[in-house]
């Protein structure tokens, strides 16, 4: 079986390292198995990529399509004639995609058009906010796949409510793999504790000045030190707006997933827009405040790990105390850390 694998951005390139480390080994052990790695450019910067891949040892990628930055329409557009000649020319038995980028969206577009299954990884997430791009990418992707790849029960619920049951799989998180495989090689942060993480890139609060604006002034306000990485967007959005850390914010490069874990493991507790950091909190035992109107994480607000409170520094502030304190259980709502295997093996049926 020949698996085509469409990835673009830092999210991705975790997931991707998973399941393309159990591709390798099943086909070092004489599996009839292999991937071509499609990286569509999305993100292009080192720290946004290319450190992923040395890092979490994942393939060089086949063929980099350098989509680059652009709109919506016209960056997924590029994107789907680029992986459309790569499916052509290639021929693989399988498309598989993860998560909800604008480079998933493509790469189930262009393979559904030429009869090509399509995989997802992260199926059946849902934030119930159209005005995301993410979730038109979600929904759309989910509604074309072949093999829906569900991290929760609660996802393979939601794909049920729209119709969706053949080819649903809950597997877990391949996040649980990732986060276990890499933990003993966390990139402690050298920083005295304690100190909160943030992270804020999403559009929704980016490109929203006075969004953007509420939420860094109540990181300034934080009790304790709060340490951000900041994404390029970000850093373009704070330029535009004239924006600079102050109080206990301080802003910080973007930093690797081994880096990332560090942070995570030290920190007090956990300040994001970002949908995978808010599962790694959870993972390493940190309260997230979640810095949005809504989640697709659903499960954590249900279990009181995680509390949405969008960019009201009223209602960051109050979060803050609440988040203080570590998670006493962490019920293992997103599997066994086994994810990757169980997705191979139901592809290989
Ligand atoms: C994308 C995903 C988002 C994911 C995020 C992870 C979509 C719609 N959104 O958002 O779900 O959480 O990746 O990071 O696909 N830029 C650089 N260098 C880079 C990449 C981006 O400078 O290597 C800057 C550019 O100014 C660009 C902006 O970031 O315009 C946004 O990049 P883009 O890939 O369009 O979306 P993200 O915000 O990264």
């Amino acid at each position: 079986m020949e698996i085509l694998t469409v990835i673009g951005a830092r999210p991705q390139f975790v997931k991707a390292a998973v399941v393309s480390r159990v591709i390798r080994d099943q086909a070092a052990a004489g599996g009839d198995i292999g991937e071509r790695i499609v990286h569509t450019g999305q993100h292009y910067d080192h720290g946004m990529s290319k450190v992923f891949f040395e890092e979490m040892a994942i393939p060089e990628p086949s063929a980099n399509l350098a989509v680059g930055s652009g709109m919506q329409g016209e960056q997924t557009a590029e994107m789907i004639a680029g992986i459309e000649r790569e499916l052509v020319a290639h021929k693989p038995d399988l498309l598989l995609v993860y998560g909800d980028t604008n480079s998933t969206l493509a790469g189930a577009l262009a393979a559904t058009k030429l009869h090509i299954p399509v995989a997802h990884v992260e199926a059946g997430l849902r934030s119930f906010d159209r005005r995301m791009p993410e979730e038109v990418n979600r929904i759309v992707t989910d509604h074309v796949s072949d093999f829906l790849f569900c991290p929760s029960q609660q996802a393979a619920s939601q794909l049920a409510a729209e119709g969706i049951e053949r080819g649903v799989h809950v597997v877990g998180d391949v996040m649980v793999d990732a986060l276990e495989y890499y933990r003993a090689r966390a990139i402690d942060p050298a920083r005295p504790a304690p100190f909160a993480l943030a992270t804020v890139h999403r559009a929704g609060n980016t490109d929203d000045p006075q969004r953007l604006a509420a939420i860094f002034e109540a990181l300034a306000a934080a009790p304790t030190p709060v340490v951000m990485p900041i994404h390029p967007r970000t850093a373009a959005a704070m330029e535009r707006q004239g924006i600079s850390p102050r109080g206990s914010l301080e802003c910080i490069p973007p930093v690797s997933y081994l880096q990332m874990i560090g942070l995570l493991e030290r920190c007090e507790y956990v300040l994001t827009d970002s949908g995978g950091l808010q599962k790694e909190a959870y993972l390493c035992g940190k309260r997230c405040v979640t810095l949005r109107d809504q989640t697709e994480w659903i499960e954590l607000v249900d279990i009181g790990a995680n509390r949405i409170v969008g960019a009201d520094p009223a209602a960051i502030a109050a979060a803050l105390e609440w988040a203080r304190a570590p998670l006493t259980e962490q019920p293992r709502i997103y599997g066994d850390g086994q994810a990757g295997a169980a997705i191979l093996s139901v592809l290989r049926g």
